[in-house]
Parts: structure tokens; C-alpha cells; sequence
């Protein structure tokens, strides 16, 4: 699809993964879609999907972490029109200790989840100022917020969270705001590794949330949309858990501190 249109453009990277392809199909209401992914083939599948559910949207395969693809991501994406909305969702986790990371390990894990976000977003600054009411949606992790394991992931996702402060603060003055949202254990392909060496990986995480139902694509897709919402017109640089109260509290740790059976 290569026509103007009066809705305005979002770019939604790893788009073709569970959580960015439950935001292309929510933001396709009120926008046409960039959709970028690294992996060409389930790009093309995403792509269908959501033409098939009547989205306007362009597949646009590149590795972020590429600055030649971000050039010729910024060329066809703005094919489209004026990218008004950012969605900066595609990463990666490599489940290793520190003890285990090494500097290659290291540099691929900021690479993805922290440089390639900000480089997105020096990608379609000018669009985003332009647009006079730009938004950027950093897709960062409980794990930017606590230590839960992947130490140099949870590094870059930290650094995520304080990167989109940076751009409410320095940027609010054209209009754009930025937030992020830190989910917790969501059922994606992403888990499948780690589902194929444990299949109880997602009921022993369940027992340490205080509301017992894991977050799924959808709600961190219905989160974007709110924030990228006119009703959230003055909500800027925050971190949104949609973590089933993960980054609340700990009810068993709750229970041993009062040893009342209230926490349960
Ligand atoms: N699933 C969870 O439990 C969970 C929890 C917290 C945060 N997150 C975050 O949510 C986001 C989406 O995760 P998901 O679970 O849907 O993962 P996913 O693996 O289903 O999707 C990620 C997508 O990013 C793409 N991608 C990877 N490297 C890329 C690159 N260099 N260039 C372009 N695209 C690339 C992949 O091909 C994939 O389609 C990630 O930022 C992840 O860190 C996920």
C-alpha cells in the first residue's frame, strides 16, 4: 500500500510478534501501519492478518539494530504520511546471568531493546514534531524496574524507561508526548524456549502475581491506546506497569511478614 491518507501513520516495530501485532490491530482503528520486523516471512503473515481484519498497513522488513535499514525505513514509512506515532515494541531477552554474559551478549542486548528505540526515534523526529501532536510508546519490561533475571536486558529496559523521560522533557514543547509500558509475563513466542524446558513456567510465575491472571497481547495493546489516546492528553514520561501488580508487592511475602492468612 503506497497511497496518502488522511489518517495519520504508526510505525509499530516487532510488529510481527505477538504483543506488536495485538498493537497494529488495535492502532489500526486510527491509524495506517508501518509494520517492522526483522524476520520477512512472519512479517508477510502479520501483514495479511491484519489486512484481513481490515487495517490499512505496509510491511516494511529491517533489522533496527542496522543503521543502513533505518534509513530506508524512514523512506518508506513515510511513503505513508506523517508518522505521528511511535511504538518502539520490538526486543529480545537473552536469559543469561551476569555471570554468564559476555561483552558480545551485552552490546546485542542494548542494542535492540535500548539503541535501536532511541535510534527509532531520531528516525522520525522531524515527523513527530511536524505532526504537532506526536506520540512514542516504549514497550520497556518489568524488568526495567526490578531485578527478575536478565541482568543486561533489564539494564537496557531501565535505560528505556529513563529514555523516554527524556523525550516527554525535551521534546513536550512540540507536542509529542512519551510513555512507556512495562508488562509482565505475557504468553508470547517469545517464552517458547523457555516453555519447552519448563511447560510449568507460566503457573510457577502466576503464583508470585497479586491478581491471578497473566497479562496477554491485548491488554498491553489496549494500554497503547489509551496512551496514545486524546484521553491521556496530559499524561507524559510515565511508566505504566501492566504487570497484575508484579512491581506492587509479593502477597506469600506479604503472608511470612504478618503470617496473617489474609495474603494469599
Ligand atoms: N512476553 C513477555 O513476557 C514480555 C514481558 C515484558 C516485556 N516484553 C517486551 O514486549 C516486546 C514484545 O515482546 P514479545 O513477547 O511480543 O516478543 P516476540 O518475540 O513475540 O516479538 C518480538 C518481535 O521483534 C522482532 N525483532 C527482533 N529483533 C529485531 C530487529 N533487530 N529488528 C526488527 N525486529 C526485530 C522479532 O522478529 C519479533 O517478531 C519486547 O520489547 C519485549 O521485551 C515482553
Amino acid at each position: 500500500m503506497t497511497d496518502q491518507t488522511t489518517k495519520p501513520v504508526a510505525v509499530v516495530t516487532g510488529a510481527a510478534g505477538d504483543i506488536g501485532m495485538a498493537i497494529a490491530t488495535q492502532l489500526s482503528e486510527t491509524h495506517v501501519i508501518a509494520a517492522v520486523d526483522i524476520d520477512r516471512t512472519a512479517l508477510e503473515g502479520a501483514v495479511e492478518e491484519l489486512e484481513n481484519h481490515g487495517a490499512r498497513v505496509a510491511a516494511i522488513q529491517c533489522d533496527l539494530t542496522q543503521p543502513a535499514d533505518l534509513v530506508r525505513l524512514s523512506q518508506e514509512a513515510l511513503r505513508l504520511g506523517e508518522v505521528a506515532t511511535l511504538i518502539n515494541n520490538a526486543g529480545a531477552a537473552a536469559a543469561l546471568s551476569l555471570h554468564q554474559m559476555t561483552a558480545e551478549t551485552l552490546s546485542r542486548d542494548l542494542a535492540l531493546n535500548l539503541e535501536a528505540a532511541l535510534n527509532c526515534f531520531k528516525t522520525f523526529e522531524k515527523s513527530l514534531i511536524v505532526c504537532g501532536a506526536g506520540n512514542v510508546i516504549n514497550i520497556a519490561s518489568v524488568n526495567g524496574l526490578s531485578v527478575l533475571g536478565h541482568p543486561s536486558y533489564s539494564a537496557a529496559k531501565a535505560g528505556l524507561i529513563q529514555a523516554t523521560r527524556s523525550i516527554a522533557v525535551e521534546y513536550g514543547k512540540y507536542g509529542i508526548r512519551a510513555n512507556a509500558i512495562a508488562p509482565g509475563t505475557v504468553k508470547t513466542q517469545a517464552w517458547k524456549a523457555r516453555q519447552e524446558a519448563n511447560p510449568q513456567v507460566f503457573a510457577e510465575a502466576l503464583a508470585w502475581y497479586p491478581f491471578k491472571s497473566l497479562p496477554e497481547p491485548d491488554d498491553i495493546a489496549a494500554a497503547v491506546s489509551f496512551l496514545v489516546s486524546p484521553a491521556a492528553r496530559c499524561i507524559t514520561g510515565v511508566c505504566l506497569p501492566v504487570d497484575s501488580g508484579l512491581t506492587a508487592g509479593s502477597p506469600s511475602l506479604a503472608r511470612t511478614f504478618t503470617q496473617s492468612a489474609d495474603f494469599d
